[in-house]
């Protein structure tokens, strides 16, 4: 039996959109293929998941998947603290826009000035909030994607956001992260630095899985 055979997972995936007005939005690349692999994983290996989703072309359907999906950052966040609690395991795959623009326009906005303006505030940073409140029997796992001082700002991101483990995608391997089925990953722990060949998402996940299991069982030991 699998150690998350019965564990609660609450995974983020995809990107958020934030709108402008009606018709337009501020969003990245994401396609979520990470996150709905990671959710199969887990539920193949019995755990309970709720996947909380931007909008993607993905489905998944799976006895025990819940997908729950959302917009903008604002609704993850909504969505993530009303099953953080309850998880034993969080896993932040989505690609939160950072920014989102101040005013929503009501109606479409039409192109009469010559140059347009559009002010961004802060959106919450998911991961880093959820983090503040985090239990010592709970497991906080992060992505990041950096293209400079990698290991550094992967530890950085441990601390800022009280994770346990952070997966670094490789910027540099052609095939690797947004928009590919294949994704060449280090896992980053306090103690530890492992490297991982480029895979496909799906074998990646396991990876991801087997690594989650070992450094759990350390903590738990403790
Ligand atoms: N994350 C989040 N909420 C946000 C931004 C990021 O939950 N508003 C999560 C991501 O899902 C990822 C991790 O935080 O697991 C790292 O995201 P990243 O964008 O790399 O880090 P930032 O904190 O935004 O730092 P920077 O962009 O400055 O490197």
């Amino acid at each position: 039996m699998s150690l998350f055979s019965g564990k609660k997972v609450l995974i983020t995936a995809g990107p958020t959109y934030e709108p402008i007005d009606p018709v337009r939005f501020i969003g990245n690349h994401s396609t979520g293929k990470m996150g709905f692999a990671l959710a199969r994983a887990f539920a193949d290996q019995g755990a309970q998941v709720y996947l909380v989703v931007g909008p993607t072309a993905l489905s998944l359907e799976h006895p025990l998947v819940e997908v729950i999906p959302v917009m903008t950052a604002n609704e993850m966040f909504a969505a993530c603290q009303a099953k953080a609690s309850k998880a034993d395991i969080w896993v932040f795959a989505a690609a939160v826009a950072d920014y989102r623009p101040k005013d929503v326009a009501t109606s479409k906005i039409k192109k009469n000035e010559d140059s347009f303006t559009i002010e961004l505030v802060k959106n919450v940073d998911i991961a880093a909030t959820l983090g503040q409140q985090k239990r010592s029997d709970q497991f906080a796992v992060g992505f990041a994607l950096e293209t400079d001082q990698e290991l550094e700002n992967a530890r950085g991101k441990l601390v800022k956001k009280n994770l346990n483990m952070v997966v670094l995608n490789s910027l540099r391997t052609p095939g690797a992260g947004f928009k590919h089925d294949t994704n060449k990953i280090t896992i980053v722990k306090p103690a530890s630095v492992e490297e991982f060949e480029l895979k496909s998402k799906e074998e990646v996940a396991l990876d991801i899985l087997e690594s989650i299991k070992t450094e759990w069982a350390c903590l738990q030991k403790k």
